[in-house]
């Protein structure tokens, strides 16, 4: 019995009666120029009426989405007079995240010589890493070097990405994949030992390593055990998103102000030096987009540091997933893996028709399923499928995996994926899946310097929150990596920076700052920020 009404099956069966011809021929990639020109005509950067510019604070004139934006350019949840005479904890290294990230720094730091407190939003662990399915880079074979990654990822991110972070990210990455190895995880791999390396979109060697189809999953519950099993050390608060950084009369990093999610208290956990990995904001929803981010990801790092000096960059570039679910409803969104392309599933649009390389670049990717499903009177080809509900998309063709790779591939290398759609009817084994892009990860963030530093002295940044290693535009598993190699590199720097800091008297001169510049701009958002949870709310 399928989980697809008899409107979606009678499209299956076109999928179907092209499988067996799609197997033999190999479908081009495109050209620099068609890349360029899909980009411009569909992808949602492009799109100029959806963006905003700073109208306050350094970085002012940075583009970026209207509800990004607005929260930006939002009004903070306390005023500059908060009392900061009483800390209610101090330390030496506060982390504001409990993702990789912030596991990753708060380990470092904590090697490091540092007492470290981990500030959580809700539970450690509910991050984006614990979503991320498909793998983590890392060039650690002989056909393979850090430096054909390093083209690789400038290549993804049209060249503008900051030549030292890449080289930071790459680098790094044989390093990490042992030192995660070292803490327990369990990669996936051939029966005498070595790492099971697939492709990705935009990677010219196979480099990605993975865990099944929950590689992010597993270096969680990695990095969290490992954290826990340090616990003198590394005191972890749950359900305490931070509101406003605080520094010192110096400007120097000096802590933040955390809210206390049950009871609405603010505190001041007092810090010599900060790391803030809190993410991305998938969970704003730009343009309408469904999300694969979890239910905190709203951005708040961007505001908190911004607010207290930080420059921002690259944030007028967002990835959208070329494949979301788009069926059923209640999954939405959700993240069907690139690992699914990488093992020879091919999109196919409505017709049965392959249209698009699946391994283009993700941004090219994302754009082609978004012309395949547009109308012809919009410039589209007007070929997706559309579900009872309205919502497009193009067939993900699992089925011809196993036909390529041999039967039972799919269970044991895509597991969630097959639970995921399993729970609904729909066996991925012998029916394709329906998909659409969805909005994935924040290109851009807080600028970001090698060590893990950034412009505000004492304050460190690890992962999506931050902005220049991608360039514009990220490759998958690229960011498994970038939460462990930056999130090492700044817990280590935080270390370091703590043990030589003199600190002068907290304030909070930065928020009164802030304040005026809106004022004095006329500048009012209607918001206070950061938001901290997504606003589900009908407004009519
Ligand atoms: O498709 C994926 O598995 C996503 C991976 C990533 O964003 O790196």
């Amino acid at each position: 019995m399928s989980g697809y009404p008899p409107e979606m099956r009678e499209s299956i069966r076109k999928v179907e009666a092209t499988r067996a011809r799609r197997i033999k021929e190999t479908f081009p990639a495109m050209s620099l120029e068609e890349r360029d020109a899909i980009l411009q005509a569909f992808h949602p950067d492009y799109k100029e009426e959806t963006f905003h510019a700073l109208r306050v604070g350094v970085s002012k004139g940075q583009r970026m989405p209207i509800e990004l934006g607005k929260i930006v350019e939002g009004w903070p949840h306390i005023t500059p007079d908060f009392d900061l005479s009483e800390p209610f904890a101090e330390t030496d290294v506060l982390v504001i995240g409990g993702g990789g990230g912030g596991a990753s720094a708060a380990l470092l730091a904590q090697e490091n010589g540092a007492k470290v407190i981990l500030v959580t939003k809700l539970r450690f662990g509910d991050a984006n890493t614990m979503m991320a399915q498909g793998g983590i880079q890392a060039a650690d074979r002989p056909e393979d070097s850090p430096a054909i990654h390093y083209l690789d990822v400038i290549g993804g991110g049209h060249f503008t990405n900051v030549p030292e972070l890449v080289e930071a990210l790459v680098m790094d990455a044989p390093f990490v994949i042992e030192w995660l190895e070292e803490l327990g995880m369990m990669f996936d791999k051939e029966p005498d030992g070595t790492m099971i390396e697939a492709h990705g979109g935009g990677t010219s060697r196979k480099r990605m390593h993975s865990a099944r189809d929950y590689s992010g999953a597993e270096i969680m519950r990695t990095l969290r055990d490992e954290v826990r099993d340090r616990e003198d050390d590394i005191t972890v608060i749950e359900f305490s998103p931070a509101v406003e950084l605080v520094l010192d009369d110096n400007g120097q990093a000096a802590g933040a102000i955390v809210m206390n999610l049950e009871t609405g208290v603010y505190s001041y956990i007092k810090a010599k030096a900060v790391v803030l990995a809190t993410g991305g904001g998938g969970r704003l929803h730009y343009q309408g987009f469904p999300t694969t981010n979890h239910y905190g990801a709203t951005a708040d790092g961007v505001v908190i540091a911004y607010r207290a000096g930080a420059r921002l960059g690259y944030l007028e570039s967002m990835q959208y997933h070329p494949t979301g679910a788009a069926f059923p409803e209640q999954i939405l969104g959700l993240l069907v893996t690139e690992k699914v392309r990488g093992l020879g599933g091919q999109p196919v649009n409505a017709e049965g028709e392959q249209f698009v390389y699946p391994l283009e670049p993700r941004d090219v990717e994302a754009a082609a399923l978004i012309r395949e499903c547009a109308p012809v009177e919009q410039g589209g080809h007007g070929k997706g499928v559309v579900t009872p509900t309205g919502q497009p998309g193009v067939w993900l063709d699992s089925p011809i995996i196993e036909m390529i790779k041999g039967p039972g591939t799919i269970k044991k290398a895509l597991p969630a994926m097959v639970r995921q759609f399993g729970r609904f009817g729909i066996d991925i084994t012998k029916e394709p899946m329906l998909v659409y892009p969805t909005l994935h990860y924040q290109n851009g963030g807080v600028r970001l310097k090698p060590d893990g530093s950034t412009d505000v002295p004492g304050l460190f940044i690890a992962g999506e929150v931050s902005g220049g290693v991608h360039g514009h535009n990220r490759l998958m598993g690229n960011s498994l990596l970038e939460i462990t190699v930056f999130g090492r590199r700044s817990g280590r720097s935080a270390a370091a920076h703590s043990q030589r800091v003199k600190l002068g008297a907290p304030s909070l001169a930065h928020v009164a700052a802030w304040i005026k510049e809106l004022d004095e701009a006329g500048v009012d958002t209607g918001v206070i920020s950061p938001i901290l949870l997504p606003d589900y709310t009908r407004h009519q």
